[in-house]
This record gives structure tokens, sequence and C-alpha cells, in this order.
């Protein structure tokens, strides 16, 4: 159900300059749950909603694809018990959502060095994105044990390991984790943070940035709506006049 505020900001979207990509640092979970007095795993649970309700929202737009900064090469830092349950909430994810993804015909897709991820959370993904590989409507990536420097080391380490002499923008490109996806139009920043934080470093060149004081728990598609008129009204000029 949308609401009437909603439903407003809504009709204001020009459906012909839809960002192709959208990507989002969830961010503010943790100070989400202490504003409540709770232990900062309920921010993240909590995050869940938001994503599924985003992930809804993009889809019915007829956005192409989504990535959301779900756990990055840093995140590995926070305290063990923090790493389970952030583990354990991706595996619950999967499972639990994957007949809506199913349903609104999303195709999911993994960023990052899943390989470290913990068995159980592997198995829950690559089960989710066998499901649901030939669905045609909103490619979802998750970017899971992700750093955008990695990325592009491992982008070079490919080029080397094919025997390339010399590696131009394109070579690059075509060999980064989200090779053959056009480069994110908007990247959505949550909490107010003012960082890039190692995020799609390479992807985001030419990004139009959007950054909301709304903590990600918090964040429904009325501030989607909101970040999309933002880069609507914004004149793109890719380094010219
Ligand atoms: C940043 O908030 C958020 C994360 C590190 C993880 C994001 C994860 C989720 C939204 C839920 C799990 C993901 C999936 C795909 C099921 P923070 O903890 O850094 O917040 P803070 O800056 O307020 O401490």
């Amino acid at each position: 159900m949308v609401a009437a505020l909603d439903q407003n900001l809504l009709r204001q979207i020009d459906r012909n300059k839809l960002p192709r990509h959208i990507a989002i640092i969830m961010d503010g979970n943790g100070r989400w749950a202490k504003q409540r007095g709770f232990p900062r795993i309920f921010g993240h649970r909590s995050g869940v909603t938001a994503i599924r309700e985003i992930v809804s929202a993009c889809g019915e737009l007829g956005v192409r694809v989504l990535t959301l900064f779900a756990f990055s090469t840093e995140n590995w830092l926070r305290p063990p018990s923090e790493v389970r349950a952030l583990m354990r909430l991706l595996e619950r994810y999967l499972q639990r959502e994957l007949p809506a993804l199913q349903q609104n015909n999303v195709r999911l897709h993994a960023i990052g060095h899943v390989d470290q991820l913990p068995s159980s959370a592997r198995r829950a993904l690559r089960r989710a994105i066998a499901a649901t590989a030939d669905n045609a409507g909103l490619i979802l990536i998750l970017a899971l044990n992700y750093g955008g420097r990695q990325e592009i080391l491992d982008a070079v380490q490919r080029c080397l390991a094919k025997g390339a002499k010399a590696i131009d923008e394109q070579a690059l490109s075509r060999s980064l984790d989200t090779a053959g996806l056009p480069d994110p139009d908007l990247l959505i920043r949550t909490s107010g943070e003012m960082r890039f934080s190692n995020f799609l470093l390479w992807q985001i060149a030419y990004t139009e940035l959007y950054v909301t004081d709304t903590l990600w728990p918090d964040f429904r598609r009325v501030d989607l709506y909101r970040a999309i008129l933002g880069y609507q009204r914004r004149e793109r000029r890719f380094g010219g006049i």
C-alpha cells in the first residue's frame, strides 16, 4: 500500500529519466538501535524491513539494478557476536525472502569475496542466485565481504592472468564483479555520513551522490522517491559543460 504523500511524490517522478542503477550505503543501523536503548543487532534486523520495501519499490518503478552494501571487507573488525548476527540475518533473509523475490521477478546477484562467508550463508546465497537466475525484473546485487579497492585489484589480476600487456578502461570494467552492468547513476547514503567507504570506487566516477540524515532502518519508499526526484533535478555533465 502506497500512502498519500508517497503517491504525490511518485507522480512527480519522470519515468523516462529513472536512474538505471541505484547503489545504497545502508548506514545508521547501530545508531537507530542505540537511540531506542536496544542492542545494535536490533538496528540490523529493522534494516531488513527497509531492504524489503526498497527492493519492492525499485522493482515497481522499473529501476534496472539496485546494489546494496550489506557487508564490507572492513566489517569483519566488528565484535564477533555482531558479525555472527549479521551473517545469520543474511542467511535468514535469503531463505525467507526467496518467495517474494521470485514473485517480484527479482534476479539476485552478489559481488565481493563471498567465498569467505560462513558456509551456511554461502549455501543460502548460491541457492537464491540459482533460483532467481531466469528472472527478468530488477537485478538486486548484494555487496558482501566487498571492498572497492580489492575489486579493482582483482580486476587487474584477471586482466594480467589473461596475458594483457596494457589495460584500458574498457578492459578493466569488463573484469570487475559488475561487468556488463551499467555504472550507478545514483548513490544514496543514509545517516548523514559524507563518505564512500570503499564502495564501488571505480563505478561511481560520474555517479550522483544523495546523502540523507535518515537512518537506514527508517528509510522508506518516500525517502527513495525524494532521492530519485533530487537526482532528476540535477544536470549531469560527465565532465563536459
Ligand atoms: C551499517 O550500519 C550497516 C551495516 C554494516 C550492515 C547492513 C546490513 C543490513 C541492513 C541487514 C543485513 C543485510 C542483509 C542483506 C540481510 P552501522 O551498524 O554501521 O550503523 P552505525 O553507523 O549507526 O553504527
